[in-house]
Parts: C-alpha cells; sequence; structure tokens
C-alpha cells in the first residue's frame, strides 16, 4: 500500500512559479494505491470503477481521459528517468476533494509515483526529484504550468509542522505548527479547474509584470523597491498589482514563519498575516471568489486565529487556524451559517508520502 497526502498552504499563494516563498501543510487526507508488480500497469478506482491500463512503461496505444491521464504522465516522466519498466496491479483510493485547492492532483501523482518505484524496486530518485518529475507530469497530463508547492509538499509532509520551502532552490525546513491549533479546512464547494481556469493566464501577467525586475526573482525585493521598478518600467495597473501581490506574499511568508518561530506565539499576529494574504490575493491577484471572500469572513467572525483562501483559487477552500478544542464547533457553525455545497473538515499536518505496508 502506498500513500500520498492532499496539502494546505498556508501562506505564499502563487509564489512557487517565480522562485519564491511557499509554507504548506501536508494534511490527513490523500490518495490510497494498494497494488502488487505486474508486467503491465492495471488500477481501478474504488470510487467509480474506472480503470487505467497502459504497458508498463506508461505507453498505450489510446489516448487516456480523467484520471489515467495522470497515470500515464506519470509513467512516462518516470519512463524518461531510467525507470525499469515494471507494472501494477491494483486499486485506488482518495479522500482528498477534487477541484477543492487541496491538491488532489499532486497526491494521485506522487501517489502513483511512490506505487511505480516501489514495484519496480527503484530508488533513485531523492523525494524531492520525484516531486519534479509529478510537476512536470502535471502539464504532461492536463497541461497546466503548476508550481512546485503541491507535489513538494506531499512528499515533504511532516506530522504536526508545516514546511517552508525556497522554490527556486529548494532548501526548506519544517516549522513546528502552535500546539493547540487546530487546521479547519472550509471547502465552499465550488469546483475549480485548474486546467481550464486562468491560472496560466495569471502566470503569464507576472512573467510580464517580473521583467522590470532585471532577472532577479520577486522575492528579493521589498514592496517599496518593487513598485519603484514597476513605475520606472512603465507597468500598467493590472501587472503592478500582479507583482505586488507575489513581493508582499514572499514577505508574509518570511513574517509568518518568524511569528510561528517566536515565544509566546503572537496569534494575533498569525490572524493579521492570513487576512492581508487573503485581501492580496481578492484584490492584487485576483484568484479569490466571493464566496471564499465570505467564509473568510465569517470564519473570523466564528473567532479564528486566522483564515485565508488555500491553494490556486477560483473556488475551491479556505484554510483555517482555530484553536483545536473550539475545532469542531467552529467547523459546524461556518457550515451552518451559509447555504449551498459548503463542507468542512478538521486536519493536523501530516507525513508525506510513502510505503504504508508492504507484503514482500
Ligand atoms: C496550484 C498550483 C501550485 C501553486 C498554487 C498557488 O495549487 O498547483 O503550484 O501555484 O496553485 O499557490
Amino acid at each position: 500500500m502506498f500513500w500520498a497526502p492532499g496539502r494546505v498552504n498556508l501562506i505564499g499563494e502563487h509564489t512557487d512559479y517565480s522562485g519564491g516563498l511557499v509554507l504548506p501543510a501536508a494534511i490527513s487526507r490523500g490518495v490510497t494505491i494498494s497494488g502488487a508488480p505486474a508486467n503491465r500497469i492495471e488500477l481501478q478506482s474504488e470510487l467509480d470503477g474506472t480503470k487505467a491500463l497502459l504497458a508498463a512503461d506508461g505507453s498505450s496505444p489510446q489516448p487516456q481521459s480523467g484520471w489515467a491521464r495522470f497515470v500515464e504522465a506519470v509513467a512516462r516522466e518516470l519512463d524518461d528517468l531510467g525507470r525499469p519498466p515494471v507494472g501494477i496491479a491494483g486499486t485506488l483510493a482518495s479522500d482528498v476533494p477534487v477541484g477543492a485547492g487541496l491538491a488532489s492532483s499532486a497526491a494521485l501523482e506522487v501517489a502513483i509515483a511512490t506505487a511505480l518505484c516501489a514495484v519496480a524496486d527503484w530508488d533513485a530518485l531523492t523525494p524531492l526529484e520525484l516531486a519534479l518529475a509529478c510537476q512536470r507530469a502535471e502539464l504532461r497530463a492536463v497541461g497546466v504550468p503548476c508550481g512546485i508547492l503541491d507535489q513538494a509538499a506531499s512528499v515533504l509532509g511532516e506530522e504536526g509542522a508545516a514546511i517552508y520551502l525556497d522554490c527556486a532552490s529548494l532548501e526548506h525546513e519544517t516549522v513546528p505548527l502552535p500546539e493547540g491549533i487546530a487546521i479547519v479546512v472550509v471547502d465552499s464547494g465550488l469546483r475549480h479547474r485548474l486546467e481550464h481556469s486562468a491560472y496560466a493566464e495569471r502566470r503569464r501577467e507576472l512573467d510580464e509584470a517580473i521583467v522590470v525586475l532585471g532577472g532577479r526573482r520577486p522575492a528579493d525585493f521589498s514592496v517599496d523597491e518593487a513598485d519603484e521598478l514597476a513605475s520606472a518600467g512603465g507597468l500598467d495597473d493590472l501587472r503592478r498589482r500582479r507583482l505586488r501581490h507575489v513581493v508582499s506574499e514572499n514577505e508574509r511568508v518570511r513574517a509568518f514563519v518568524g511569528a510561528l518561530r517566536s515565544t509566546p506565539i503572537d496569534t494575533r499576529l498569525l490572524g493579521a498575516i492570513l487576512w492581508e494574504g487573503h485581501a492580496s490575493q481578492r484584490d492584487d491577484y485576483e484568484t479569490s471568489t466571493p464566496e471564499l471572500d465570505g467564509l473568510v469572513e465569517r470564519a473570523y467572525e466564528h473567532g479564528a486565529v486566522g483564515a485565508r483562501m488555500t491553494g490556486g483559487g477560483f473556488g475551491g477552500s479556505i484554510v483555517a487556524l482555530v484553536d483545536t478544542e473550539r475545532a469542531n464547533e467552529f467547523a459546524d457553525a461556518i457550515v451552518d451559517t451559509v447555504s449551498g455545497e459548503t463542507s468542512a473538515f478538521v486536519c493536523s499536518a501530516g507525513a508525506g508520502a510513502g510505503e504504508l505496508v508492504s507484503c514482500s
């Protein structure tokens, strides 16, 4: 049995693809694959019985559809890296809601990659090399030019801690989360699909904006410095706001990590940083929705330490930090106050991908 988690991102949104800073935590929901070595890849979904059927190296005569596209893309990426062509026969299950901003596709990719490497007895890749192969697989499977955030969180997760990752150098540290504070995910029920969303458009707008930084990354500038360069470079209002979000978001990641590492922890500061992060996504990066804005406001009204939308945006979930003792009550209360498909669950920061049980 192989398992890979989804993630929440605590802060550092849309910073990964310009070599910036992120602070995700793997969650205790993920994708599980049960399987044994075989001469082809044959995986069946426990959810709806659909199948991925491919040669052991991931090739197939017909184009794949649905989740099988990810199996194909991961297997092909690993084949390019020299994985011996050993297949797997088994089943696949997931409890990460799809399109909820919790990196369900990264959990799927990393679970497949972990399983395929294990059945072939191939341990040539470091966890981050495996994550990078899965990031390329996302582009290959569904054309989403994502950063490394989701796949890195899925391989690096640690119990009780967030992962402070520099997406340029891939250097990372774990940052313990305060005891007594739980992570509550509130899923708006509004589904995003990054392949059809404005994700690629945001990336392009940011690429156009960072031209004024002369080859350096947004994480190396203060908001004032970046603003001056934006003026000097004649950026239009939209690109100036896109840049401001990313520059200020990197600053917020540093400030949030600093706040988590100080004693005693200033929870009001944590809450203020998350609030500013959400406002920046809403106003400058324009990746939020009125429903997510409303949920974040409700979360503060219901006593969350802090809350913001999490993940790519355009729908999906918010993440709230809440006193553990009140977490279940908070989750119920927030669902009660909104109509529609909203749901909530309490989770904790959990371990990254790996083999759960070996029968050999
Ligand atoms: C999606 C992408 C990530 C990252 C986030 C936004 O989850 O897969 O790479 O860009 O959006 O922070």
